[in-house]
């Protein structure tokens, strides 16, 4: 019994790990084909249109992660690590910035409950009305543009 019960308990930390990880990596758009890729000439611009207002330089970035510089990056969160470099699949930065996965997609949905936030909808949630005149959140990054980034990851993330 007490074998079968570290077993389980395994198999349940294990189970959740899994969960945190078990992400169907085949729904992500293939890496861009554009060769010499960087961060100042083609993903900076992206990250900062999408990204910079929670994760940049802000006096408290979003889970302690900077998207403003390749260090930041690099460096990544709290929790560690959001990109590894030629793994583009195993980066939580393309995992979140391209919305496989509802648990961790980026930017965060502005209420929970509000989905569909995929298709562009600035300005037409019918709940966003009184007193919430905050800016509406960024769009979520296009497929073309998690290709890019997932191309310049698997090219060393320079
Ligand atoms: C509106 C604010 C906001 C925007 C915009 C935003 N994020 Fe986040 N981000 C958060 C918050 C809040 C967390 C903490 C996540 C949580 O635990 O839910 C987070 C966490 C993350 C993490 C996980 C860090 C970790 O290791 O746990 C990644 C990766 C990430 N964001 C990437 C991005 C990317 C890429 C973009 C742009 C496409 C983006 N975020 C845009 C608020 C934002």
């Amino acid at each position: 019994m007490p074998v079968l019960y570290r077993t389980c308990t395994a198999a349940l930390f294990c189970a959740l790990v899994a969960t945190a990880l078990a992400v169907d990596v085949s729904k992500l758009p293939p890496p861009a084909k554009m060769q010499g890729v960087t961060y100042a000439k083609d993903i900076r611009p992206i990250l900062e249109a999408a990204c910079f207002r929670c994760h940049g330089n802000i006096e408290r970035p979003k889970a302690g992660l900077r998207l403003d510089s390749v260090e930041g990056v690099l460096k990544g969160s709290k929790e560690g690590q959001v990109v590894v470099p030629r793994n583009s699949e195993k980066s939580q930065l393309i995992i979140s910035a391209s919305r496989i996965d509802p648990e961790t997609a980026m930017p965060p949905k502005p209420h929970s409950g509000a989905k569909g936030g995929a298709a562009g909808s600035r300005g037409a949630s019918p709940n966003q009305a009184p007193g919430g005149q905050m800016d509406p959140p960024p769009k979520p990054l296009t497929a073309e543009q998690v290709s890019l980034l997932r191309a310049w990851i698997d090219q060393g993330a320079k």
